[in-house]
């Protein structure tokens, strides 16, 4: 039988806005997921969302909302687009307000209840209205909320207990001699000193203030509090306490519960002692990351920094993005994000060094052997150090995934990658391809180069998305699922055909861009500072000429608009639901001026709708209305001849 593999992000809060620091957890988890499975292993990736809570009940009315379900899908709807676009490939997503789970929390609680592990009793302690934590004095830093910093509250209430205290001393043995089981170590040492040496407290699970959550089965004044409710999902969505547990039978216990370091200790602590009370056995291991930072203005845009993965992703690609996250943060650590660092390290590493060797290996391929990979006939000084890197570079790589330290693994890749391109530049096939005498010798080369670039492409795999995709098929290579298959030097076929492909990755001039994307995000934020569509246009100039395969990339379908609204806080934008056939598309379109909601009705339009997705005033918009703007800057849909059905292709 396969080994399995169960890896799990913490399931997010549907509430505030989806940013680089959101999605880190995640890319992580997605990486190890797949480097896993290209291992052999049986693998279950789980991700979701944490729906319940005063925090997502508070967000959803300063959001104008009061079908609090609704405000949190519209959040579920654009995460689970946010991993989409990342290439997060989950194989389960759940969501704390589906049935099964609230149904196995109310058995969990009710089993912990009749164990004498939850009693009832009273509360009274400082109390972080945004983290939903109540605190000891003692745990206050300078008066305030340990995780957030911000002023906490005296509460006091009738609530149910969890007895965490019953666990101090297995809680303790579990830490002390299973160094492996929460990693880094800081985290362990953190645990240790600032919990459990105090002394650990039992820890209170029920509100009776809040309604949005799920009820205490034998008294309804109560709702579940958060941390019994999500940590549970862990095992629920597995089937824990339903009528099917085979996937709970399969995959429990987790081999990895990755987290944010602030949510550590009710991971490495709460959760532990409930699995103990439920006679569960413990998840293996527990990871706690660092933060990513974004500056002082934590979220600023103004600043020329880009944190929407939404606007990265459109601008930059999603391996970018990834190779980024992964990459250039030492696992574990804080990290401070600038657009400048994350440019960087796309031009020298992804652009310079991966880029470089792909197209000049395809150019000399195509120069020298009329596009087929040659025959390596004549082995010569340099091979040798090359074709071992090459084959070391999966141990390696495995080694570190095995220690989870990711940015290490994807810096051995590299390794092959500089080592490749300096072989270019020992070896000179340009001086070779000259010298009649050294045929076999370059066809030696250009294989050896062809061939790490198909291992680099495979060891890739796990981390990016498009990239070793692109470069296996330019090798004519079929993509592996399996490491195993495709990690040893000498892979790839002589006389398959090597094709020149579109460059990698584009090198950005990092200054230049900077300044473009200021003024870009103060454009978007300052309405004022937007082009006033209503003065007088000139005619355009031209643009260069196109061939067909070009235009055949746009896929444009008719639309009918089956709903119109107007964007609150914005003059020029309406919110349509386009009928596009197979699905119904939102779409914003800065049409406001032009047209009201009511005459847009069941118009048929033309639609773009394989353009990236991207936020307008908060909203994801799935595709784009086309429009003509007359002389005097007047704006008119381009709708078809006659009205045809929602999805007619347009060409
Ligand atoms: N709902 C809880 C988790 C319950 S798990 C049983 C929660 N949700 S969260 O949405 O606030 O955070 C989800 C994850 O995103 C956490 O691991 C958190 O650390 C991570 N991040 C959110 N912002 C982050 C950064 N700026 N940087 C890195 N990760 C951070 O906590």
């Amino acid at each position: 039988m396969k080994k399995t593999y169960y890896i799990t992000t913490p399931i997010y809060y549907p509430s505030g806005t989806w940013h680089l620091g959101t999605c880190y957890t995640s890319v992580v988890c997605d990486a190890l997921a797949r480097f896993k499975k290209m291992e052999g292993y049986d693998t279950f990736f789980l991700t979701g969302t944490d729906e319940h809570g005063q925090k997502i009940e508070k967000a959803a009315q300063a959001d104008g909302l009061t079908n609090v379900q609704e405000y949190i899908d519209g959040k579920v709807a654009l995460l689970k687009k946010v991993w989409e676009l990342l290439g997060i490939k989950y194989d389960k997503f759940i969501r704390t307000t589906d049935d099964y789970h609230k149904v196995a929390v109310q058995k969990i609680f009710t089993k912990l209840y009749e164990k004498g592990d939850i009693y009832k009793s009273n509360y009274e302690g400082h109390y972080c209205r945004p983290c939903e934590a109540f605190w000891t004095e003692s745990q206050l830093v300078d008066g305030k909320c340990p995780d957030c910093g911000r002023a906490t509250e005296i509460e006091k209430e009738e609530c149910y207990f969890f007895r965490l205290s019953k666990y101090q001393k297995q809680l303790e043995d579990l830490l002390n001699e299973n160094p492996d089981f929460l990693l880094p170590v800081s985290r362990r040492n953190e645990m240790i000193n600032n919990f459990l040496r105090p002394g650990l407290q039992d820890v209170c699970v029920s509100r009776a203030t809040s309604k949005w959550g799920i009820e205490v089965p034998f008294d309804k004044n109560h709702i579940i509090y958060v941390w019994i409710d999500a940590l549970t999902n862990y095992i629920t969505a597995l089937g824990y306490e339903s009528s099917d547990d085979s996937l709970f039978k399969k995959y429990w216990p987790a081999d990895l519960h990755m987290v944010g370091k602030e949510i550590v200790r009710f991971h490495a602590l709460i959760w532990p002692a409930l699995l103990m009370a439920l006679d569960i056995p413990l998840p293996k291991k527990i990871f706690g990351h660092g933060w990513i930072y974004f500056g002082d203005e934590k979220m600023s845009k103004s600043k020329g920094n880009i944190v929407d993965p939404f606007v990265l992703t459109a601008k930059y690609g999603v391996d970018s993005v990834r190779y980024y996250l992964l990459r250039d943060i030492i696992f574990g650590n804080d990290t401070n994000y600038s657009l400048e660092t994350f440019l960087s390290r796309r031009n020298a590493e992804l652009c310079n060094g991966l880029g470089n060797l792909m197209s000049r290996t395809a150019m000399m391929i195509h120069k020298y052997f009329c596009g087929i990979c040659p025959q390596p006939t004549t082995p010569g000084y340099f091979d040798d150090d090359l074709i071992k890197t090459a084959n070391s570079v999966y141990d390696k790589v495995k080694n570190h995934i095995d220690q989870l330290a990711i940015h290490e693994a994807i810096a051995e890749i590299w390794k092959l990658v500089n080592r490749a391109n300096k072989y270019i530049d020992e070896t000179t096939p340009w001086i070779l391809a000259k010298d009649p005498n050294s045929n076999g010798r370059l066809s030696s080369v250009l294989y050896n180069l062809a061939e790490s670039l198909r291992l680099i492409a495979v060891l890739l795999k796990p981390f990016l998305i498009e990239t070793p995709e692109k470069i296996l098929a330019s090798l004519s290579c079929t993509s592996p699922k399996l490491f195993k298959d495709a990690v040893k030097f000498g892979g790839l076929t002589p006389g398959s055909e090597v094709k020149i492909i579109d460059k990698l990755f584009d090198r950005i001039d990092i200054e230049a861009e900077i300044i473009k994307v200021k003024l870009e995000l103060n454009m978007e934020h300052n309405e004022s500072s937007q082009i006033d569509t209503n003065t007088k246009t000139e005619t355009p100039a031209a643009k260069p000429l196109i061939n067909y395969d070009e235009f055949t990339k746009m896929d444009l379908r008719a639309g009918i608009i089956k709903s119109a609204e107007a964007v609150k806080k914005s003059q020029k934008l309406l919110k349509l639901s386009v009928d596009i056939g197979y699905e119904t598309r939102t779409i914003v379109s800065g049409i406001a001026k032009y047209y009201t909601p009511e005459e847009l009705l069941n118009k048929c339009v033309t639609v773009i709708v394989n353009l990236t997705p991207t936020k307008l005033c908060g909203i994801l918009s799935e595709g784009m209305l086309l429009c003509a703007q007359n002389s005097s800057g007047n704006v008119v849909l381009i709708s078809p001849e006659k009205p045809v059905e929602g999805g007619s292709p347009i060409s």
